[in-house]
């Protein structure tokens, strides 16, 4: 059995792909998750997630020993904490998560550990774990090294992005800061930009906060062309055509479990400070509800024309193109708000990257294209790209297919 050197807490979309990546350098990785569901998919060599080229990587490294999941921790060198967080019912971050895993590990760190937090944390959460782990092991104070290294990977090209792109790392003080670096530079090839534990946690949340205002603009540029009665697509395309202009596309909202929530931890903190980026949100959001809207309002205008009650395809749940998360999704959002008032066999619920739900009954793609007299393009899927949809058909494209 090797010698565990890297405890990763969280086997989810960062977790386990990370955990894997260093693996895969030869660094043995002890990986823990709550889910026995998940940590037995693990141990036998498959994924419980859909990441281009992770399960390929898993296999191996679980074949040779160097990953192992388990639902509980061990003694390590380094531990990297990956878990959830979401945010309450009133936007306020919720870093239990975080604490709990933390207060896992207290009793197995020893001098000279590394601590990192990557989970996307609000500002001073990695000092707040400082004292916690201090309050209750006095002894290690200046013997233990921590640091906060926000994780920016774009889902569906994790493995790539991991080794590749630039990392922001800050430590509680220089010497953390530089231990956390070394830890990196093993298995990253992008640049690893130092900083403290504040400006590192802040970052992360203001390069999702920026996307997120930039999506809000255009959006809002598409509720305005809806009224000006304005192709707001064509809009956008002249208008980047200006040598320092680059808007966004608009969409049916902004979902995901990172910009749809990290603004939230700024605004919570700083909410007389941060007025766009909490704007942003509510403009977002409102974008969402709009689309529900325009549904029912060409269902109604269908039944006036036709006489009956039109079949509707609602084309895509998850939160963005190509992938099966549906964590905050807008698209699912609004499957929920149209079907609240209606009769489920009047809709088809598509979702090409996930074969069953819980709640909703998925149907393929074809055959709810087939069926459907109105169409509802909410998620911008490559299998919904080459549908040729029939005159009679009417469509509603909030996602710029
Ligand atoms: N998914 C992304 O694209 C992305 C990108 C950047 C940052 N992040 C951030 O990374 C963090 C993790 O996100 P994710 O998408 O991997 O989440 P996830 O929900 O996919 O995975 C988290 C895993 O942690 C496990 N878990 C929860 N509490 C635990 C505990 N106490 N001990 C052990 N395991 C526990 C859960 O069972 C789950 O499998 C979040 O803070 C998120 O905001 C995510």
């Amino acid at each position: 059995m090797k010698k565990i050197q890297v405890v990763t807490i969280g086997l989810g979309y960062i977790g386990l792909p990370t955990s894997a990546l260093i693996a895969d350098n030869n660094i043995s990785v002890h990986g823990v998750d709550i889910s026995q569901s998940v940590v037995d998919t693990i141990n036998a060599g498959k994924i419980h997630i859909v990441e281009p080229d992770l399960e390929t990587i898993v296999t191996k490294v679980v074949q040779t020993g160097y990953l192992v999941a388990n639902t509980t921790p061990v003694a390590a060198d380094t531990y990297l904490i990956v878990v959830p967080t979401p945010f309450k019912g009133n936007h306020e971050p919720d870093i239990s998560y975080v604490q709990a895993a933390t207060e896992g590990i207290i009793p197995l760190l020893k001098e000279g550990d590394l601590y990192i937090i990557e989970s996307t944390s609000p500002i001073g959460t990695t000092e707040k774990m400082m004292d916690l782990i201090f309050t209750k092991r006095p002894e290690l104070v200046d013997k233990i090294f921590l640091a906060y290294c926000p994780e920016r990977v774009l889902p569906g090209n994790v493995m790539y992005e991991l080794v590749n792109n630039d990392r922001v790392i800050g430590g509680v003080n220089t010497a953390s800061t530089q231990k956390a670096i070394e830890f990196y530079s093993q298995f990253v090839k992008g640049n690893l930009h130092a900083t403290n534990a504040r400006t590192a946690e802040m970052c992360k949340l203001v390069e999702n906060s920026s996307r997120d205002v930039q999506i809000a603009f255009a959006n809002e540029l598409s509720l305005i062309c809806d009224k000006a009665e304005i192709d707001v697509w064509e809009l956008i395309d002249l208008a980047n055509k200006h040598p320092r202009v680059n808007i966004l596309q608009p969409g049916c909202g902004v979902g995901g479990h990172c910009i749809a929530v990290d603004p939230y931890f700024i605004v919570s903190d700083y909410p007389l400070e941060s007025r766009i980026i909490g704007k942003a949100r509510e403009v977002n959001n409102h974008k969402s509800f709009w689309c529900a809207e325009k549904i029912k309002e060409a269902k109604k205008d269908f039944q006036l024309k036709n006489n009956r009650e039109p079949k509707i395809a609602l084309m895509g749940m998850a939160f963005k193109p190509n992938i099966d998360d549906l964590r905050e999704s807008p698209a699912k959002y609004i499957v929920q708000r149209v079907l609240q008032d209606a009769n489920d066999d009047e809709y088809f619920i598509v979702e090409p990257n996930i074969h069953t739900h819980n709640i909703f009954k998925i149907t393929d793609y074809r055959e709810a294209v087939e069926k459907a007299d109105i169409v509802a393009l909410l998620v911008a899927h490559n299998e919904f790209k080459n549908i040729t949809f029939r005159e009679d058909q009417v469509i509603l494209n909030f996602c710029g297919i």
